[in-house]
């Protein structure tokens, strides 16, 4: 995490999201198991915010119990009622009354935003002097955006929104990602100035740069250099692009640091997975979620890893082997049809297939451990049945049901003996 000095950021989320038809709030969606929102507060405490303010409103409650479980760097304040993106920012004020820094505000549904790119907004800023600066991209379509105008010295003069723009300013490209950093202290009166004098008599947050540059602030715009980053999500279309997008992103990242993606098209992984050099990922793999990947592995393909997930070099987890919440040491092979969930695996250990871990009681609703220390050998169609533990270089037999621990060197077998009965065809 980078230090920025005295910044705290506003994270507009009290929308509804009318074009995801959805029970739930729009910001709770989610894009590799993480809602947006919580994209967008990751993006922030890496780029050094001290606190984050979420507005939120419609179903405010699942948003609110979502962030205060997830992000402790994060308050929520309420916006009863929708009345505009001005609005919204005004209900932060008594959050920041005492606040003497930057305040950056971002729309909780752009989850592609980078820390980096924050940053680089946060270092824009302040080598301009400016009091309000505003984060802009240039669109080939601009259709919907609010449009950045700026005057014959190339100053910012005031951004317009799409329902409001005259038919020139409907042909400018560049756009209002509705990112912007403030001198708190300094402007903060705005937003008891607010008026709804537009096309949808709303607030708008908008109206802040042509106040700004009325009031003789200064106003600058920092152009986005990867206009990607502030794709807006309002629908399932948007979102599923979101998410190709944020996995292609990663993808490439793992390549250029010596990961082999066999085809890039048919592999999803989480941008919160890290994966050592020369590890290969075969298709059709799904890594979700927090997880970190050692240095000469193959995963794959058809592997599922559910996040959560330490697994150490030369590790070879197989076709439709699915990983949760569990660690795996080098030299260990899960090659086939398995489920190995809440279990810490030891090095040199080798799962036939069809191993399951029988991790979860469905009345109780316990999830319970499996331990397999060093060297241990399991045979095809093994249940373990946790809690449970496997000695080193334990040998559990084909077809068994292992629900006692089993010593070190050990052979650990529960299975019928085999009958046969004589032309029992004929
Ligand atoms: C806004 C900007 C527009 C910009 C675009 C970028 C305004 C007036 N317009 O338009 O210039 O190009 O974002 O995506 O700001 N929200 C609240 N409370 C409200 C209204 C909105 O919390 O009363 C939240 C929404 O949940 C959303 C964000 O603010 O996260 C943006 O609101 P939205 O209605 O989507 O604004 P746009 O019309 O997209
Ligand atoms: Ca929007």
């Amino acid at each position: 995490m980078k230090t920025n000095g005295n910044v705290k950021a506003v994270i507009l989320a009290a929308g509804k999201g009318t074009r995801m038809k959805s029970e739930k709030p729009k910001v709770l969606h989610e894009i590799f198991n993480k809602p947006l929102v919580s994209w967008v507060l990751s993006a922030c405490e890496d780029a050094g915010s001290l606190e984050n303010i979420v507005v939120v409103g419609h179903k405010g409650e699942m948003v609110s119990e979502f962030i205060s479980k997830n992000h402790p760097k994060s308050v929520c304040v309420e916006q009863k009622e929708q009345l505009g993106t001005g609005h919204a920012v005004s209900m932060a004020k008594e959050a920041l009354k005492d606040f003497d820094g930057l305040v950056l505000i971002l729309n909780g549904d752009i989850p592609l935003i980078t820390s980096d790119s924050i940053q680089k907004f946060l270092e824009f800023h302040k080598t301009n002097n400016s009091d309000v600066t505003i984060m802009s991209a240039v669109f080939d379509n601009p259709f919907g955006y609010g449009r950045i105008v700026r005057d014959e010295k190339n100053n910012v003069k005031e951004i317009v929104e799409q329902k409001d723009c005259n038919d020139l300013q409907g042909k400018i490209q560049e756009i209002n990602t509705g990112t912007y950093c403030l001198n708190w202290q300094k402007v903060k009166r705005f937003f008891d100035e607010l008026k709804n004098n537009n096309s949808q008599n709303e607030y708008y947050v908008t109206d802040i740069i042509a106040w700004a540059n009325e009031n003789s602030f200064k106003t600058a715009a920092y152009v986005l250099e990867n206009a990607d980053e502030s794709f807006g999500i309002n629908s399932r279309a948007q979102l599923a692009e979101a998410f190709r997008i944020m996995n292609l992103r990663h993808l490439n990242k793992l390549m250029d640091e010596g990961v082999t993606i066999v085809s890039p098209e048919n592999t999803q992984i989480s941008p919160e997975t890290e994966i050592g050099e020369d590890t290969i990922v075969f298709p059709n793999t799904f890594i979700n979620g927090k997880n970190i990947i050692g240095k000469n592995c193959k995963i794959g393909p058809f592997a599922h890893l559910r996040g959560n997930c330490t697994i150490e070099d030369f590790v070879k987890i197989g076709n439709f082997v699915e990983l949760k919440k569990s660690y795996v040491k080098s030299h260990t092979n899960i090659s086939h049809l398995s489920y190995v969930g809440d279990a810490k695996v030891g090095s040199n250990v080798n799962i036939g297939a069809g191993t399951i871990t029988a991790n979860y009681n469905s009345i109780t609703k316990e999830k319970k451990e499996t331990i397999i220390n060093d060297g241990v050998s399991i045979g095809s169609n093994t249940v373990l049945v946790a809690p449970v533990e496997l000695g080193e270089k334990a040998f559990i037999a084909a077809g068994s049901v292992i629900t006692k621990d089993v010593g070190a060197n050990a052979l650990g077998l529960t299975r019928c003996p085999q009958k046969e009965i004589k032309n029992y065809v004929k």
